[in-house]
């Protein structure tokens, strides 16, 4: 018998993770890649001695409470964690760790990707082409709206909405608003030539673009409703690389179907992989699929960074990244 922790590993990961977990613990890998389902969790929680879990993961207090348990420590693959009941987690011991820092450069990458996707048709643009629709250049096709120079409203400035400030200001000389009830301290805003607002609607009711990079809860869940859509200029757009939970999902297809806003870019979804159809029939929405983090190098990193922790864990040591 293996006097390795067992690690059940929820998701199929990068060949180099995948090798460093079978040689420091005896892990069981999941090769075709099939989310687990409630019944698969209660499973591995009752059989090993840690979850290497990930954002596909319902970890509910139905699903914790699997007796009798064996496992001790959920190691997130990912930043977010609103996936897992960590007040239940806590109560029965269980120790949780995430994966901060390794993404905040391609999620920041992601959500200017969108900001300029939606910004200048490039999605429609595409359709258009790959449709054989185009019929040559004219001076009034497709046009979209200058992002150099315009506002960008920050809804929260953790540390990917600060690399996404950086982005624009830098990159592209937009102005960079923002609200947090945590806001960084004046010189590093300055830094990144972003100005604090007292409010969200101040934010929204100023900003040319803006971008959702707050964590799920139940205070945020439908920030972004009806009421808050409609306190958008009608030339504004809407970008959210945080989590669905945080957009009303059918409020947004109706100020996008009615105009109250210009456009919004999402790469997180209420009901993933689901998408409203609403969304689905409309051109003025870009649509992609929780790509943020999605690049070689951050998803290795990733890894490892969720192996350092389990590492701590099984050593004793306090975590990296405890969640709490
Ligand atoms: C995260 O880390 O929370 C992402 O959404 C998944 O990569």
């Amino acid at each position: 018998m293996s006097t390795r922790p067992r690690v059940v590993v929820t998701r199929r990961l990068p060949q180099p993770v995948e090798e460093e977990l079978s040689r420091d613990f005896d892990a069981r890998l999941n090769r075709d890649d099939q989310p687990l389902g409630p019944d698969g969790l209660k499973e591995a929680l009752q059989t090993a001695d840690a979850l290497l879990c990930t954002v596909t993961d319902r970890l509910t207090a139905e699903v914790l409470g699997a007796e009798p348990r064996r496992a001790r420590m959920l190691a997130n693959f990912g930043v977010g964690f609103n996936h897992i009941d960590v007040q239940t987690a806590k109560h029965l011991g269980l120790a949780v760790s995430n994966t901060p820092d390794v993404l905040t450069e391609a999620t920041a990458d992601l959500a200017i990707t969108l900001l300029l996707m939606v910004s200048r048709r490039t999605g429609e643009g595409e359709r258009h082409v790959r449709s054989g629709s185009w019929t040559g250049w004219r001076p009034t096709h497709m046009l979209g709206s200058q992002v150099s120079g315009k506002v960008l409203g920050l809804v929260g400035m953790g540390r990917i909405a600060r690399a996404v400030a950086r982005r624009a200001h830098h990159g592209f000389g937009m102005r960079v608003i923002f609200h947090d009830p945590y806001p960084p301290s004046p010189s590093e805003a300055a830094s990144l030539g972003a100005e604090p607002r007292a409010s969200l609607d101040h934010v929204l009711e100023e900003a040319d673009f803006v971008s959702l990079h707050c964590p799920a809860t139940p205070e945020t869940r439908h920030l972004m409703n009806r009421e808050r859509l409609g306190r958008m200029q009608r030339s504004s757009f809407l970008i959210n690389t945080a989590r669905g939970d945080v957009v009303d999902e059918a409020a947004l297809a109706e100020a996008l179907s009615e105009g109250t806003i210009a456009g919004a870019a999402l790469d997180v979804f209420e009901k993933e992989p689901q998408i409203s159809p609403q969304l689905l029939s409309l051109e003025n929405v870009v649509l992609l699929p929780h790509l943020g983090s999605a690049t070689h190098e951050t998803r290795i990193a990733m890894g490892m960074r969720a192996l350092e922790n389990l590492r701590l864990f099984f050593r004793g040591a306090p975590l990296r990244d405890p969640v709490t």
